[in-house]
């Protein structure tokens, strides 16, 4: 199994670009099978969320080219298959297959969604909003069948403004009879970029990024294209390796409105960022004040950026408290930090984090995607070597990590 191998201490400086977003393509690839035919999708990240995805429409008939970070698709020989558990438990993302299938044909049959293991991550929100639409939906040793004789608007009110279900409920109801309201959405910009997508191909949305998004349903779609926005959870993990070890460290092909949260945080502890309207310039500085840091649904603290954030914390000159709030267990990470020096108290999901604290390599493990990224960012600050395990978990969600970091400075390889 591959690992990572980090020598922390060495300053960063340069430009590193950030790719398309993880958590939107994973739903517009999905989006891609309701075209007439053809769709362009550009900025898609070279990580293997975008392959597994690929495999999955290639099992369903669809012909795709994937180069130069463009991924174009013909859905002419296309056929509605059930979606083998091999393919769907790679990524929670397969389950936007749900919403996409029964737009086009009804019927939707495939193996419970797998991704990381932050917590329960039921899908009852999705399932009980497809049954409101007129699905039908049996579930038989993890495989789900759904099916709608009729598929139909419907006035659905989310219990929490799960992303995953908005997205999903956007995709069933952009060819359902009549008018679906969701109450309540998820406002991520991830849907917004999916709702932009379906409009290219003659959906009827109105709303992505609010909390009320009405969607009317059309018969037909024609051919669509469209840009995945930057990723803003890779630029705000490479904003953080900038404010520890940065010297005008530029992060570039960024959206800062996405990044409100996170950099006004990391401005109230002192860090000083040239802000412009695609990149950000950061360098490092010693005097960092400690904040308080609780994750929320956007706009709020984004909870991918949770746990990176947490190294950030443990370099500050005082105490930080830092709450978890949407997964159950996202702190598999604190035992490595701890391991590398980090001062933390951990009670279920509040840390508190004591700084400055001086962190040294160690032998670690990335147990998801998240906390992989944040043992990175541990590593490059830690006096001399760490050893990362589970380099998979990273590379789901981090395009060309490794040589991006080495190409301002970072001293970082692969070894298997
Ligand atoms: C998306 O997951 C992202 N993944 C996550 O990023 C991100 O952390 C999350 O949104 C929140 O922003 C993708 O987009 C592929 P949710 P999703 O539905 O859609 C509970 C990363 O690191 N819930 O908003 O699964 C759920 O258990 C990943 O890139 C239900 O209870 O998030 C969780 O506690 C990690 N029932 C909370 O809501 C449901 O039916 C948020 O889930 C759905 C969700």
């Amino acid at each position: 199994m591959s690992k990572l191998l980090i020598e922390g201490g060495h300053t960063l400086s340069g430009v590193i670009n950030v790719s398309g977003a993880k958590n939107s393509v994973v739903a517009i690839i999905p989006a891609s099978i309701l075209a007439e035919n053809n769709a362009i999708i550009e900025n898609v990240p070279n990580i293997s969320d975008t392959n597994d995805l690929i495999d999955i429409l290639k099992l369903l008939g669809v012909n795709c080219e994937f180069s130069d970070n463009i991924l174009k698709t013909d859905t002419s020989n296309i056929k509605n298959m059930l979606i083998p558990a091999e393919l769907s438990t790679k990524l929670r993302a397969s389950y936007y297959f749900m919403g996409a299938l029964l737009a086009k044909y009804h019927h939707a049959e495939l193996y419970y969604p797998g991704g990381c293991n932050i917590g329960a991550r039921p899908i009852d929100i999705h399932l009980k909003s497809f049954e409101k639409m007129g699905v039908k939906i049996t579930c038989l040793d993890d495989k789900y069948v759904l099916d709608a004789k009729h598929l139909t608007g419907a006035d659905i009110e989310l219990r929490f403004p799960s992303v995953g279900a908005t997205i999903n409920i956007m995709l069933a109801a952009s060819k359902a009879d009549g008018v679906t309201k969701i109450r309540n959405a998820a406002m991520e910009p991830e849907i917004v970029n999916v709702a932009e997508f379906l409009n290219s191909m003659g959906a009827k949305v109105v709303g992505a990024g609010t909390k009320e998004i009405i969607i009317t349903g059309v018969d037909k779609f024609t051919n669509g294209s469209v840009k995945i926005i930057p990723d803003r959870i890779e630029a705000g993990t490479y904003l953080l390796a900038g404010s520890l070890i940065g010297k005008n460290l530029t992060v570039n092909n960024l959206n800062p409105k996405h990044l409100e949260a996170l950099i006004s945080k990391l401005q109230a502890s002192g860090v000083i960022m040239d802000i412009e309207d695609n990149k950000i310039t950061v360098t490092s500085s010693k005097k960092i004040l400690p904040i308080n840091v609780k994750t929320l649904v956007y706009p709020g603290f984004v909870t991918d950026l949770g746990q990176p954030m947490q190294v950030f914390l443990a370099r500050c000159n005082g105490t930080s408290l830092f709450e978890e709030t949407i997964y159950e267990n996202r702190m598999q990470h604190i035992k490595y930090l701890q391991k590398m020096g980090a001062k933390i108290e951990l009670n279920n999901n509040i840390a508190l984090i004591k700084g400055p604290c001086h962190l040294h390599g160690a032998n670690v493990t990335a147990t998801d995607l998240r906390a992989g990224a944040t043992l990175v960012l541990a590593a490059l600050i830690a006096k001399g070597i760490t050893k990362i395990d589970g380099v998979k978990h990273i590379l789901r969600g981090y395009d060309s990590l490794p040589i991006k970091l080495q190409q301002v400075g970072a001293k970082i390889t692969i070894i298997e």
